[in-house]
């Protein structure tokens, strides 16, 4: 999703994509055959001889922060994947040594892009659902993520971090508030009896300072049959009204033949018909008059948006000027939620309280 969308910032004009870092050869290989670009297996050596204005992490969550603080010493914006870090410390020393130099510091919540969330959120601004007093939002994920997409870090990871981040930064930026208390209980079974030591859903509560309350259930485990990638859906429910998104159903729907669910990662079902449901606000692909791949979707936007707030910087724009950008404050404040919801599941369900930022 990075190399697509910075690709396309490129050859729509706007700047560059420069490099690429990663470990594994085979990886360098093939997005350099996709992508045409240069490939370094070395972060500081790509640093030294590149001397990019921007770069965007995507290595396995607990990854993120050496990488950053790298990047961020030598005055070079960043786009972080989400989480931002799997501790509260590693968001905070991103976050001051971003300051420290003056940096752009992005979170890669690109739920916050989806337009079903931006209609919801201006409705809620707005007034339309009254105040808001509670909710509910879920997301599970189909089996195959855990166990084909991540071998190598899934049992460091688990349904809250990989999933649970998305929707507690999704909550906090539509009911405007900081979370001020967290319960939590988790489910096991199902991806230990594969060989993956994790959970496979965590069940939490959301206490926030402006008295709105929100349950959030994620998980890891629905069968290889569902028919989306991921059930996904938030209610909101106010003094004056409610609204639901289900951005599982959104409208289309079919029963097709072969591996055909595979927008984003693999679909890795075999042939032979299966139901399917397509996100195509996430991410779509086409192509122009000249057969160049075009790439559409909140998916893409969330990325793109870093690259146009670089450009914005490099042509002399004041990083204050910025705003509405998933920050590091957001990051720390979706870090703080989850490891709370950690330390909740470790003492049986007890209600843990979040230290004010
Ligand atoms: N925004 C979203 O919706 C979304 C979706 C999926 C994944 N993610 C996040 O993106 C990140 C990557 O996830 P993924 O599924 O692509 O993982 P992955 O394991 O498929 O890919 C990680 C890549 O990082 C490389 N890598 C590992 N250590 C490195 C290092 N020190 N320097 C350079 N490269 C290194 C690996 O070789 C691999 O190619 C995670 O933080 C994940 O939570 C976000």
């Amino acid at each position: 999703m990075h190399l697509r969308a910075l690709s396309q910032f490129a050859r729509d004009g706007h700047g560059e994509l420069a490099a690429l870092v990663d470990l594994d050869p085979q990886i360098l290989e093939q997005r350099s055959a996709e992508f045409g670009v240069p490939t370094y297996d070395n972060l500081e050596r790509m640093l030294d001889e590149v001397q990019p204005d921007g770069v965007t992490i995507a290595t396995p969550d607990h990854l993120h922060r050496e990488i950053a603080i790298e990047c961020l010493r030598r005055g070079i914006n960043v786009l972080v994947e989400k989480p931002m870090d799997v501790t509260v410390e590693g968001c905070r020393e991103m976050m001051r040594v971003a300051e420290e130099h003056g940096c752009l510091l992005q979170v890669d919540f690109m739920k916050r892009k989806d337009p079903y969330h931006i209609d919801l959120e201006s409705r809620i601004r707005k007034g339309q659902i009254g105040d808001v007093q509670y909710g509910y939002s879920w997301m599970e994920d189909r089996i195959e993520v855990p166990r084909d997409w991540l071998p190598s870090w899934v049992s460091s990871s688990d349904p809250a971090w990989f999933l649970g981040v998305h929707v507690f930064d999704l909550i906090r930026w539509l009911v405007k508030s900081d979370v001020t208390a967290v319960s939590a209980t988790a489910s096991t079974g199902k991806l230990r009896s594969i060989g993956i030591d994790t959970y496979d859903a965590v069940q939490a509560k959301l206490l926030f300072e402006s008295g709105v309350s929100f349950s959030v259930d994620v998980a890891w485990h629905l069968p290889d049959a569902n028919e989306a990638i991921v059930n996904q859906g938030i209610k909101a429910v106010g003094s004056d009204g409610w609204m639901i998104v289900d951005s599982q159903d959104r409208g289309a729907r079919g029963c097709l033949t072969g591996p055909v669910g595979a927008a984003v990662g693999s679909d890795t079902r075999e042939a032979g018909a299966s139901m399917f449901t397509p996100n195509l606000g996430l991410f779509l692909q086409r192509t122009d008059l000249w057969n160049n791949p075009v790439y559409a979707g909140y998916g893409i936007e969330s990325i793109q948006d870093f690259a146009f707030n670089v450009a914005y910087l490099t042509g002399g724009g004041a990083l204050a000027d910025l705003s509405g950008y998933p920050s590091g404050r957001d990051g720390l404040e979706a870090t703080k939620i989850t490891t709370a919801v950690h330390e909740s599941i470790d003492r049986g369900g007890e209600l843990v309280q979040l230290e004010k930022q």
